[in-house]
Parts: structure tokens; sequence; C-alpha cells
């Protein structure tokens, strides 16, 4: 599905890096995460503006089968979604500071029944649990972003060898 894609491996944790080359591949992307997502999943998106991480969070909720997706205002922190499974889409970057997080309620929806996208996931990092897919985006042209997924458990690795498909992990 990805046009390119690299397994890295690093101090003993793997990765899998895609170079997405348009908004609706990175829709697709996230399409397939969705997909494979399960009850209590956990995905934190970092990366700067404009780096994809709605259009990415919008892809994981058609995935789930959600229907009424709208992209938000970024007032709003978190969105709750009844797809497949729920979805819980929060928003961090209106947020000052950790205290402002801890007000959130947060921790009730990253142990929630739904599957949690956080945007913005640095501001909340002492709050996410240890287990979890981060991934990266880093904006490389106007029409291409790469995205590193770094899964923290075996949960999350069994989520990418599914996304990577005929990419071999011991190859490299
Ligand atoms: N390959 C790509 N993946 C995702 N978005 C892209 C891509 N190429 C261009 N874009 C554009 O970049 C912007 C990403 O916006 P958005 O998803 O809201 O980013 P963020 O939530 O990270 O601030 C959109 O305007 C989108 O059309
Ligand atoms: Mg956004």
């Amino acid at each position: 599905m990805a046009k390119r894609s690299d397994w890295i491996a690093k101090d003993g944790n793997t990765s899998l890096k895609l170079i997405s080359e348009s908004p609706s591949h990175t829709q697709r992307i996230g399409v397939r995460i969705g997909e494979l997502a399960r009850a209590g999943d956990i995905v934190l998106l970092v990366g700067g503006l404009g780096t994809g991480k709605t259009c990415l969070a919008q892809g994981i909720a058609w995935g789930l089968g959600v229907e009424e997706y709208a992209v938000s205002p970024s007032f709003v922190l978190i969105r709750e979604y009844q797809g497949r499974l729920p979805l819980y889409h929060i928003d961090l970057y209106r947020i000052e500071g950790i205290e402002e997080v801890e007000g959130l309620g947060l921790e009730d929806y990253l142990h929630g029944k739904g599957v949690s996208v956080v945007e913005w996931a640095e501001r909340g990092m002492s709050l996410v649990p240890r287990e979890h897919i981060l991934i990266n985006m880093r904006y490389i042209s106007y029409n291409k972003r790469s995205l590193s997924l770094m899964p923290r458990g075996e949960r999350y690795m069994e989520m990418l060898r599914a996304i990577g498909g005929d990419w071999d992990c011991s190859s490299q």
C-alpha cells in the first residue's frame, strides 16, 4: 500500500517509515490503522502544524466505520465518534501545560473501550500508558510527508507488521 517503506531497527526498537505523497495517501494509511484497531488502542500523533495529523485521524475514523466524521474546530479538545468501536479524537494543540491536560480527564479516554487518537501527544506524554503506537509526522515537501510508526508493546508491533504487509522485519 505504501509507496516506499523502510523497517528501521534501532536501540532494540523497530519502527516503520512510510512516505505519503498526497493527503489521500495519508488518509489511506489511516484507514488501514482504523481497520486494524482494537478496543483500547492508543495512537499518538506527533508533528508540527500541517504535517497531516488530522488528515491521518480522518482516515482512522473512516477505517473504524465512522460516518459523521467532521474536521472539528481546533478549540474542541476531545470529540467522540461512533464506529465499529468508539473513537476518541483528542487534540492537545490548545493546551498550555500538563496541569491543563490533567484537568481534561484524558485518562478515562486512554483507558476506555474505544480507540484514542491524540494529536500533539507530546504535550500529554506523562499521562499516556506505556503501550501505544506513536506516529511521528514530518513535512518533506508540499504534498509529501514522512510517517515514522513506532510501536511500544507487542500488540502494536503486531499492528505494524500488518501495515508493513510484505516488508519483512527480519530482512534488515
Ligand atoms: N501527503 C500529505 N499528507 C497529509 N496532508 C497533506 C499531504 N500533502 C499535503 N497535505 C496538506 O497538508 C495539510 C495537513 O493538514 P492537517 O491534517 O490539518 O495537519 P495537522 O493536523 O498536522 O496540523 C492539509 O492542508 C493537506 O491537504
Ligand atoms: Mg490537526
